[in-house]
């Protein structure tokens, strides 16, 4: 029986950048818990003085900081929508002018002036023909697994070249809101079947969708041929080099090769050979631990979990006999066939074990796949991994094993100003800009395990363990890390460290410069030669996000800040077809005050740093998968916890349904809020519609 907990732990402590309900529900109260990584492994401050002898003899102090003057009177109130109205957008067809920021208790969708959105698809949708019309007062977990899950986050929409008119949307389903799913009264009296319910909505969604002609606006197709659901029970291969090994073997499973579902997927990326990867983030909540010094480094506590479906499901206890390594077969790097709904989906040992954000794939110049991805942790680092076989274009059948084998990596920055220039209050350093170059530091190189002590399974199933040894830098909470398709570059989204350089915790340096990292930064990283398999690399901060207009630690590469749009907490990155950035964020509503947004970011020519907002998603929601077709003119997020921080009885968001009056919503409706996908597309053009 599933005991009663106390609920919303983090209310009144949740440091200021999000509700108390994100906290419980989405990262297991991360935020109230001890730093997983205290591991000692600081080396910056030596190299960066070491650094600054090159600098002064080279003479470059004085004159880049002139032009970077940090100081009250650049500062004004972001009137900044007026002044960005003038200059239209490069885009393509998405010329838009930038929306004002949007306070934070407003239940609106709101886009820019010429636009318009509509759902494409909400939670509770029925992708088959026989799953049920959506009806929130009747669920069951049998409705739900053939229905769209609940708070999807990585998005994409994959088409049909052929046609034009049809695709396939991808979406995953990271995690659950039971106090906005279920009737309270209903949820006491049904624990294990709310348990179940909440294992069908998660996981991830293909279903297919169509349009009437190119450029028109697209609808799922329930009943599609590639639809698809897969959930927390879904049968997985395991490939790589730990598969099979005696860390991943259960009673359930003794060959260690086949593990049932996959849990909290956050972000991910689309692979050159077409397939959907994603990762498997804040898995640790879901598992009973047993203490452990590995459990401790990954954030598994040995305490009754919040959800409780260790109450009806022996695997997510290691205090069940035989279920001792179940929450190591969590935590990877999971991709999925879109086009094949009867294939099996993969979890990928070689990529390594830890809070994967999600991950991003780029060719090298030689044709190996290199896959970027981030460790969502406090402290945390930034890997990178790089296959032993070579891309082959349209050869489908090799490249589907191009994640099973290679070489795994994790980064060292190292700032090239002195590390007294690095002030924790946002000051540029003397050369101009916080930069630096970098190394990428093995972990399994050619088979073999570079870390001392550790076998190549214990580097991949301990991967945080095996970084910890080698020196990788510890980073502000990487999210997204995203190559430009136009220029190579790497963007990664650290989205926030309210404990750096506080007491006992890692100190400012280059790389993650601002104490109290509230609002978070974006660095940009160029590899080596611009080859992805390059194991040197240099970088620059791009943005030291926040709102301009109150704080002086904000940076947008040298870009004018009363031009700007405020952002802060950035997540998810997308590009368009120009190169430029978007930023989706999670976590504006309590730092800034505004609701979650998606920006654009001009990266190159005299606007770069520009920051231009492009929409906010209602009351309690985070922004996040946007997908951009700028030449189709739209522009789809997935909407992820609308209402968040209110309940099932007393909604804060009524999003998409906007039904008024509860018990008058029509069929298929909610009165309250739905996790949904949304396509934003231009007004202006006759046919549009
Ligand atoms: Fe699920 Fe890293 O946010
Ligand atoms: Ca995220
Ligand atoms: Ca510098």
């Amino acid at each position: 029986m599933i005991q009663n907990r106390t609920l919303l732990p983090m209310i009144g402590h949740t440091r200021g950048n999000r509700n108390a309900a994100t906290c419980q529900f989405k990262c297991g109260n991360a935020c109230a818990k001890d730093v997983c990584n205290t591991s000692d492994n600081e080396y910056f401050r030596d190299i960066a003085d070491a650094a600054l002898s090159r600098r002064s003899v080279l003479g470059l102090g004085a004159v880049a900081s002139a032009a970077l003057v940090i100081g009250g009177e650049m500062l004004r109130a972001p009137s900044a929508n007026a002044q960005l109205a003038a200059a239209p957008g490069n885009g393509g067809k998405l010329q838009f002018k930038a929306i004002a920021p949007v306070p934070r208790s407003s239940d609106v969708l709101t886009v820019p002036e010429g636009y318009d959105w509509s759902p494409v698809i909400r939670w509770g949708d029925p992708l088959f023909k026989n799953s049920p019309i959506f009806d929130i007062t009747k669920q069951s977990a049998k409705a739900q697994a053939g229905q769209f899950g609940y708070n999807n986050d990585y998005l994409n929409l994959i088409v049909d070249k052929y046609s034009g008119r049809s695709g396939v949307l991808v979406a995953n389903h990271e995690y659950t809101n039971e106090d906005l799913m279920f009737d309270p009264e209903w949820f006491a009296a049904n624990k294990a079947e709310a348990a179940r319910i909440a294992m069908a909505a998660h996981g991830f969604s293909v279903v297919e969708i169509k349009r009437g002609r190119a450029s028109a606006r697209w609808e799922y197709v329930r009943g599609g041929e590639r639809n698809r659901r897969i959930t927390a029970s879904t049968a997985f291969a395991v490939d790589g080099p730990a598969a099979g090994s005696a860390l991943l073997k259960t009673a359930a499973d003794p060959s260690g090769r086949k593990i049932l579902g996959t849990l909290n997927n956050c972000s991910g990326g689309t692979t050159p050979w077409g397939t959907v990867i994603s990762g498997e983030e804040n898995f640790n909540q879901y598992f009973r631990g047993t203490g452990s010094a590995t459990d401790k480094r990954y954030g598994i506590a040995d305490a009754a979990t919040e959800r409780g479906w260790e109450d009806i499901d022996q695997r997510f206890s290691a205090h069940n006999k035989g279920f001792e390594n179940e929450s190591n077969r969590f935590g990877w790097i999971v991709e999925i066939d879109p086009q094949n709904p009867d294939s099996t989906p993969v979890k990928h040992t070689a990529l390594g074990r830890f809070k994967h954000e999600g991950a991003n794939i780029r060719i090298a110049a030689d044709g190996r796949a290199v896959a970027y991805s981030g460790d969502d942790e406090r402290f945390d680092y930034v890997y990178k991994f790089i296959s032993k076989e070579k891309y082959r274009r349209g050869d489908r059948k090799h490249n589907l094993r191009l994640l099973s084998d290679g070489d795994l990596y994790v980064a060292r920055f190292s700032g090239d100003s002195p590390a007294g220039q690095i002030d924790g209050a946002g000051a540029v350093p003397s050369d101009g800009e916080f930069d630096g170059t970098g190394t990428w530091l093995p972990l399994v190189l050619d088979g073999r395990s570079r870390v001392p002590g550790m076998s190549v399974e214990e580097v991949l199933v301990y991967t945080r363990l095996a970084a910890d040894k080698v020196g990788a830098t510890k980073m502000d909470r990487p999210e997204d890390v995203e190559p430009s398709p136009v220029s190579g570059k790497l963007y990664i989204a650290l989205t926030n460290n309210t404990q750096r350089g506080t007491a006992g915790k890692a100190a400012v340096d280059e790389a993650n410069p601002r104490t109290g990292n509230r609002d978070g930064h974006v660095i940009e990283l160029t590899e080596r030669k611009n080859d992805a398999a390059a194991i040197e690399f240099s970088w620059n901060i791009l943005l030291v996000a926040g709102d301009p207009s109150k704080d002086a630690s904000t940076y947008f590469a040298g870009y004018p800040k009363d031009k700007v749009s405020p952002i802060a907490c950035p997540d998810n990155l997308a590009f368009d077809s120009k190169g430029n950035l978007w930023i989706s964020t999670d976590g504006q509503p309590g730092t800034i005050g505004y609701c979650d947004a998606l920006h654009k970011v001009t990266l190159t020519g005299n606007e770069r740093g520009k920051v231009e907002q492009f929409l906010a998603v209602p009351a309690g929601a985070e922004t996040c998968g946007p997908v951009i077709h700028d030449k189709d003119g739209s522009v789809f997020v997935s909407v992820q916890h609308p209402g968040e921080g209110g309940s099932y009885d007393k909604p804060i968001s009524f999003f998409p349904d906007y039904v008024a009056t509860p018990g008058k919503s029509k069929r298929g409706e909610v009165y309250g809020p739905r996790p949904s996908v949304v396509q934003v597309y231009a007004t202006g053009k006759p046919g549009r519609r």
